[in-house]
């Protein structure tokens, strides 16, 4: 048997299935609404809600794994619910750096949509409910949001090489963005 990679210890860790808590997640990436400048439509709402709490908007948590080629890499997402104007809590969005990669979500809790596009200009969205697995193919930038009152929280793997490129999606968005309009999520 041909063998590259270096021999690593198996392990498992505890994944709470309704909270997604992971306790011996070792990474911890969290995001407020400060990070998220640039992102939402009605820049003065996302001033007013920075100026008014800062709220958490999103966090990962990461048990982390060598990242080079043959590793997956997996992690908890854990979005909060609410709007920016009326614009639901997102996620930055990005592509892989190594674009043709994959990545499932699995929806542990809440209510959303995952929504993607191509660099070529397809869009596309797909619920997010507990047990629903959204698989993102290569190539598709991809951005959850809550559509909830509660947190949205997904299980994610991906190949532990892939990296994350935030900057092409800071320059062209997403086509399409998501609303709660009179209780109603509005994809526009
Ligand atoms: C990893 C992945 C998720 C996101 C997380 C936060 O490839 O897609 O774990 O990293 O949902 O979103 P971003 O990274 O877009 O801020
Ligand atoms: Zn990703």
């Amino acid at each position: 048997m041909q063998q590259n990679a270096e021999i690593m210890t198996p392990f498992g860790i505890e994944i709470d299935l309704e909270t997604g808590a992971m306790p011996k997640a070792t990474n911890h990436i969290k995001r407020n609404a400060s990070d998220m400048r640039g992102y939402y439509q009605d820049a003065d709402a996302l001033e007013r809600l920075i100026a008014a709490a800062d709220p958490l908007h999103y966090e990962v948590f990461e048990h982390p794994v060598p990242e080079v080629p043959g590793h997956l890499m997996y992690c908890i997402s854990k979005l909060y619910p609410g709007t920016v104007g009326r614009e639901c809590f997102m996620t930055k969005g990005h592509y892989h750096t190594i674009s043709e990669t994959a990545e499932i979500y699995l929806c542990l809790r809440g209510e959303g949509q995952m929504v993607m596009k191509t660099a070529a200009g397809r869009f596309d969205a797909k619920p997010m409910r507990r047990g629903m697995m959204v698989y993102v193919p290569p190539l598709w930038a991809h951005r959850s949001v809550n559509t909830g009152n509660e947190p949205l929280v997904s299980f994610c793997v991906y190949p532990a090489d892939a990296g994350h490129n935030y900057g092409d999606i800071e320059v062209e968005g997403f086509p399409s963005r998501v609303f709660l309009i009179d209780g109603e999520v509005v994809i526009r």
